[in-house]
C-alpha cells in the first residue's frame, strides 16, 4: 500500500494553463493534411481548418499554440505566406522532407486558426536566416492599426483591425539548426533584434528567447547573464528517445528494457528543469523570466515506410505515461515553468491527433490532455508520495508519479502515472482538512504497446475509474499496471 498525503491549504504556484500548449511546424503532415486542408477539400472545413480535428482540439482546451517552427522557422520568411493565394511563392521545404511548400497557410491562416480554437497564438520569428527589418515588420503587420506600410499591407490583405499577439520567439535552436551560433553572439543578436520587436496599440508582446536543449547549462547561464533582463522566457528543448539520439527506437516495437528506458529518460526532464531553474535563481531570483519547455515528447523512427524527413510516429501507452510525467514534472515546477509546447499536435511525433486523409484518430495522449485540463490555471498544493520502484534489474524508476492541485471552487484534481507494466498499485490518501462527499476518478490503461489505428479507433480510450473508495480521511484508490489516473474530491 502506498502513502499518499494531499495538503490543499498548503498552496503554492499557479500552474498556467500554457504548460498544456502545443506546437505546429510545417513539417511532414502537420499543417498540410493535419489541419488545413483548404476551403475545396471534401474533408469538412471551415477557413480551410479541418472540422474533426478543430473540435477534438477545442474538447482539450489548448491555451497557446506555437508556430511556424521549429526549424522551419528560421527559413521562413513571412512576406511568402500573405496575399492572395495563387500570387504566393513556393519554395523548398528543405529542412523537412524536401517537399513543396506552397505557402498557402500563412500569418493570417495562422490567426484564424488560433481564433476559432480559442488559442493565444505565439509566432516563433526568423533569426538565423532573416533579417532584423523583416521580424520588425512582421510585428507590425500584425499588430499595429495605425497608417504605415505594414499595417496598410495587412489592410489591403482583408484584416482591418489589427490582431493582438503576445507570445514571440526570437530564434529557434539557434544553437543548431537555427544558425549553429555560439550562445555569446546568439545573445548579442537577441538583444538587437528584441529591440525591434516593439509594442503597438497597447499589445504587450512577452519576448522569448531561445535557450538550452538538454543539459547546456552554460547555454541557460550566458544567456540570462547577458540578456536576461530584456527577455521574458527563455526555451528549453529536451526529447524522449527511447536510447538516445542514435537508438531512438521504434513508437510501436519495444520490449520491457525500450519501454522502461523510455521511462527513464522523460524523467530526466525533472533534473533538467531544476538545473536549469536555478541557473535562472541566480539572475533572477524574482522569478520573473519563465522557462518555457516549447519541445518535449517522445521522437522515435519514423513509421516503415513514411518519408523519413515527416517524422510520422505511433502513439502508445508509452507515449500517454510519457505525457503524464512530464506534464507531472511541469506542474510541480510551476513556479518557473510557465509554458510547454508539445511536439506537435498533429501528424508528428508525439501527436495528440493522427490522420489519413478523412479520417482521424484521437492518441492515447489525447486522452491524458483531456485529463489533465483540469490542472490548467489551477493552484498547485503540496503532496507526498511514498511510492517505491519499478523497472528492470538495469533500468530503475519510480512506480508511481503525481502532481495535485486546488482550483478556483476548491476542488482538488491529482493526477497519478503507474510506470510498472506488471502490478496494480494501491494508495492510501489523506487529504488534509479537507472532507468530500463526491471523489470520482478517470483511468487511461492497456498493455505498454495499447495505441488506438484507423481501423480500430477505441482501442486506448479513458474510462470511470471504479476503484475509488471513500475512507475517513480521504480515499483509497487502485491504479491499474500501466495507467495514468485522475481523481478530483469535489470541495
Ligand atoms: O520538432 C522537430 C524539430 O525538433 C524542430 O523543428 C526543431 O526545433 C527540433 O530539433
Amino acid at each position: 500500500m502506498i502513502t499518499y498525503i494531499v495538503s490543499p491549504k498548503k498552496r503554492k504556484s499557479q500552474i498556467d494553463k500554457n504548460i498544456y500548449g502545443h506546437f505546429s511546424e510545417h513539417l511532414g503532415r502537420c499543417i498540410y493534411e493535419g489541419i488545413f486542408v483548404g476551403e475545396s477539400s471534401s474533408i469538412p472545413n471551415h477557413y480551410g481548418m479541418r472540422d474533426d480535428v478543430v473540435n477534438a482540439l477545442k474538447k482539450i482546451k489548448i491555451p497557446v499554440l506555437r508556430w511556424p517552427g521549429g526549424c522551419f522557422a528560421d527559413e521562413y520568411h513571412w512576406k511568402d505566406g500573405i496575399g492572395k493565394k495563387e500570387d504566393r511563392k513556393k519554395m523548398i521545404n528543405t529542412h523537412w522532407g524536401g517537399v513543396v511548400e506552397d505557402n498557402s497557410f500563412g500569418t493570417h491562416e495562422f490567426m484564424k486558426l488560433c481564433e476559432i480554437l480559442g488559442c493565444e497564438p505565439y509566432i516563433n520569428g526568423n533569426v538565423g536566416s532573416g533579417t532584423v527589418q523583416e521580424m520588425a515588420e512582421w510585428v507590425e503587420y500584425i499588430s499595429f492599426g495605425g497608417m504605415s506600410p505594414m499595417s496598410n499591407l495587412r489592410k489591403e490583405n482583408g484584416q482591418e483591425n489589427p490582431w493582438k499577439i503576445k507570445y514571440w520567439g526570437i530564434g529557434n535552436e539557434n544553437w543548431g539548426c537555427g544558425g549553429n551560433m555560439r550562445v555569446e553572439y546568439y545573445s548579442d543578436l537577441y538583444r538587437q533584434f528584441a529591440t525591434y520587436v516593439r509594442n503597438f496599440d497597447g499589445n504587450k508582446i512577452f519576448k522569448i528567447a531561445c535557450g538550452p536543449s538538454d543539459a547546456n547549462y552554460n547555454w541557460t547561464k550566458v544567456l540570462m547573464e547577458n540578456a536576461g533582463n530584456l527577455t521574458d522566457g527563455i526555451t528549453l528543448h529536451y526529447y524522449t528517445f527511447t536510447n538516445g539520439w542514435n537508438d531512438k527506437g521504434f513508437a510501436l516495437v519495444m520490449n520491457e528494457s525500450d519501454f522502461y528506458s523510455t521511462l527513464q529518460k522523460t524523467l530526466v526532464m525533472d533534473e533538467l528543469v531544476t538545473k536549469h531553474s536555478a541557473i535562472m535563481d541566480t539572475y533572477d531570483p524574482e522569478k520573473r523570466v519563465a522557462l518555457i519547455v516549447d519541445e518535449w515528447g517522445t521522437w522515435f523512427d519514423v513509421e516503415p515506410g513514411t518519408n523519413p524527413g515527416f517524422l510520422y510516429q505511433q502513439n502508445t501507452m508509452r507515449d500517454a505515461l510519457v505525457a503524464g510525467i512530464n506534464l507531472n514534472i511541469f506542474n510541480k515546477h510551476s513556479d518557473r515553468v510557465r509554458m510547454a509546447n508539445i511536439a506537435q499536435m498533429v501528424n508528428v511525433l508525439q501527436s495528440v491527433i493522427l490522420t489519413e486523409g478523412e479520417k482521424m484518430i484521437l492518441t492515447p495522449t489525447y486522452h491524458v490532455f483531456e485529463m489533465y485540463s483540469a490542472h490548467q490555471d489551477a493552484t498547485l498544493v503540496e503532496s507526498f508520495i511514498d511510492s517505491g520502484t519499478t523497472g528492470t534489474k538495469d533500468i530503475v524508476v519510480p512506480d508511481v508519479t503525481e502532481s495535485a492541485s486546488v482550483d478556483a471552487l476548491g476542488n482538488i484534481t491529482m493526477t497519478f502515472c503507474n510506470l510498472d507494466i506488471h502490478n496494480e498499485k494501491e494508495i492510501e490518501t489523506t487529504l488534509l482538512d479537507f472532507n468530500s462527499t463526491d471523489i470520482t476518478g478517470e483511468v487511461l490503461t492497456g498493455v505498454m504497446d495499447a495505441h488506438n489505428t484507423f481501423a480500430k479507433p477505441t482501442t486506448v480510450e479513458k474510462s470511470r475509474l471504479k476503484t475509488i473508495k471513500k475512507t475517513k480521511t480521504g480515499f483509497l484508490v487502485t491504479l491499474p499496471p500501466c495507467s495514468i489516473v485522475k481523481v478530483v474530491a469535489k470541495a
